[in-house]
């Protein structure tokens, strides 16, 4: 019943009244290595650098995807992909730049392979009235009030990775983790609702839009939100500016849409702005629908304290210490989780 009838009408739930529905434009789809270098990291990982290409009505669009690939594993193996909301210098391909933000050493030397595209190559984070990046490409016609945003296209953008992954023989495209911070988190959370290729979301930080219980009006609320940026999510989502009491839905049913998939939400104890308790609450609320498929999926109805992660079956969650960021210690929680879920 939830899997043939009603998680259909949930998703349609939130294209109609939150993110927004992907065109049907058609388009060509092709790969192009740009570089490949099997002795990155000292020998521990093989860089490949690959170029999505994206084609339709005469235009094109790259994503540039980067991904290190362990060398001493047998293949294929799991991976992360990041949405990076932040720009180059935290997920430079050559390694002299390190950033915690995407801890690609760290993360090879778990055993898995990681993997980036920048949401800037899919559609830049301005409202320019959706004439940049991928809607300029699929676009076509008068835009309606449930025209997809720039959230749901950086969604997309993931699985074009996801469609280069099923390509590539190094990577168990069945075992991939999405992992977004903040406005990517919300992206990382879409992403996996609508493609159930993703093993895994992992939400940090994500907050209004994201994990955060919209009722609780905690920190950014829908009114803000849309105010500041108005290109997020589609036109209807503006009908819940002050009105959150009348949405037919809360963010807990975008979670339970990623059932039985697995799931990691986190939140930072300073971090008020995103509802650490209102993303965990909306994690809680979700649990109806993941224990349609595994009955032992059980958590507490109170939060965990700070820095200590709670497991249970495909869910999992951590409130980090501090300010909002994404840190080595939520990756490290991330894999922790990871270990019993993708390997
Ligand atoms: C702003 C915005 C949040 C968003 C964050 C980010 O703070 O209000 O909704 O999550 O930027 O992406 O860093």
């Amino acid at each position: 019943m939830w899997e043939k009838l009603r998680r259909e009408e949930v998703l349609e739930i939130f294209r109609e009244n939150v993110y927004g529905r992907v065109p049907s434009t058609p388009y060509s789809k092709s790969y192009k290595v740009v570089n490949e270098d099997k002795n990155a990291m000292g020998g521990m990982a093989t860089l490949k650098q690959v170029d999505i290409i994206i084609v339709s009505g005469g235009k094109s669009l790259d994503i540039h995807l980067t991904l290190f690939v362990p060398n001493n594993l047998p293949k294929p193996v799991p991976a992360y992909l990041l949405i990076d909301n932040r720009g180059p210098s935290n997920t430079d391909p050559s390694r002299k730049l390190k950033s915690e933000f995407w801890p690609a050493e760290e993360v090879i030397a778990r055993g898995y392979a990681i993997a980036v595209f920048s949401n800037a190559d899919v559609d830049p984070d301005n409202f320019d009235d959706f004439k940049n990046g991928i809607h300029g490409l699929l676009d076509r016609g008068e835009r309606q009030p449930d025209s997809w945003g720039t959230i749901a296209a950086w969604a997309w953008g993931a699985s074009r990775c996801m469609d280069y992954f099923e390509t590539d023989r190094d990577i168990n495209s069945e075992k991939v983790a999405v992992v977004g911070h903040s406005r990517g988190g919300k992206t990382a959370l879409w992403a996996a609702a609508e493609d159930q290729r993703i093993a895994m979301a992992i939400s940090n930080e994500s907050g209004c839009g994201g994990a955060a219980l919209a009722r609780r009006k905690y920190g950014e609320t829908i009114e803000r939100i849309n105010n500041a940026f108005p290109h997020w999510f589609c036109n209807n989502y503006k009908k819940w500016s002050k009105n959150e009491d009348s949405m037919p839905f809360d963010m807990h049913m975008l979670i339970a849409l990623i059932a039985p998939r697995a799931v990691c939400v986190t939140s930072a104890g300073e971090d008020l702005w995103a509802d650490p308790r209102g993303s965990y609450l909306s994690l809680y609320h979700s649990l109806p629908v993941y224990r349609l498929y595994d009955k032992s999926t059980i958590l507490k109805e109170e939060m965990p304290p700070i820095n200590k992660q709670v497991k249970s079956r495909k869910v999992a969650y951590h409130v980090r210490d501090g300010a909002h960021n994404m840190l080595l210690k939520d990756w490290n929680w991330f894999m922790d989780f990871g270990d019993t879920v993708l390997k």
